[in-house]
């Protein structure tokens, strides 16, 4: 059995002040819900503080982003040891903002993520189409090259070890959330590549998780998909109690 798997994506919001208030907030909220993995990804700034803030809770702290060297002349870049070192224990890589506003190609998700777990950070890899490649039919190409270029060179060990986040682009932010069946299909899918590609362990291992306007009320239809492992929440996980609502409701 997999444990489901929660992830606040906080993107380019909260100050350090606003990360340690919703950290006490969100801690208090959770105690008691168990046999669950729940990880917070603040911006940089804060990620520090957020592990301190979470320290001894089930809380886990995440990254947004990593860069695969390990240090050098790359202004504006943070490696994975570093991120280790603040108190990082997860890594987002190939979030579809990534890719789309900063030009992160497959093969620097590949990169990432491959940094990420060398490091000891758990790669949470991002996939998913946009509304343009589901309207021209093409889902499930673009899923299977996101998988076969982004987890390039992984062992089935450990991919089993991975979190993937499907993510269809068209639903992120804007209030439309993919029907469970629409979840349901692509996430079967990737399970059936991951079988396939990477061997039994990483097909039961893997934590796929679904992520576009998930909120309270819908996370249950959701997570009644027998391949959807949890979810990867943006806006909705802002505010401690909304997302509290997420897990208890989609566990
Ligand atoms: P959303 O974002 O929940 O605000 O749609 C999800 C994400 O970008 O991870």
């Amino acid at each position: 059995m997999r444990t489901p798997f929660f992830a606040g994506n906080w993107k380019m919001f909260k100050t350090v002040a606003e990360a340690t208030a919703f950290a006490n907030a969100f801690v208090e909220d959770v105690r008691g819900v168990d046999g669950v993995d729940l990880v917070l990804a603040p911006p940089f700034t804060a990620i520090h503080a957020l592990a301190g803030a979470t320290q001894g809770s089930r809380v886990a702290v995440a990254s947004q982003d990593v860069y695969w060297e390990k240090e050098g002349a790359f202004t504006g870049e943070v490696s994975a040891g570093m991120l280790v070192e603040a108190g990082a224990r997860y890594a987002i890589v190939g979030h579809s903002e990534r890719r789309r506003l900063f030009g992160d190609s497959d093969a620097w998700v590949n990169r990432k993520a491959r940094a990420a777990m060398s490091a000891g950070l758990v790669p949470i890899v991002c996939i998913g189409e946009t509304l343009e490649e589901r309207e021209a039919g093409q889902t499930f190409d673009v899923l299977d090259r996101q998988i076969t270029a982004g987890l390039d060179g992984f062992a089935g060990s450990e991919v089993a070890g991975l979190v993937l986040a499907y993510e269809p682009v068209w639903a992120i932010g804007t209030g439309r959330n993919a029907t469970p069946e629409q979840a349901g299909e692509a996430h079967a899918h990737i399970r059936q590549r991951l079988r396939q590609w990477f061997g039994a362990e990483a097909a039961e291992g893997c934590r796929v998780l679904y992520g576009g306007s998930v909120k309270a009320d819908n996370i249950a239809a959701l997570r009644g998909q027998p391949d959807v492992d949890g979810a990867l929440v943006g806006g909705a996980s802002l505010d401690p109690k909304s997302f509290a609502a997420i897990v208890r409701n989609g566990r």
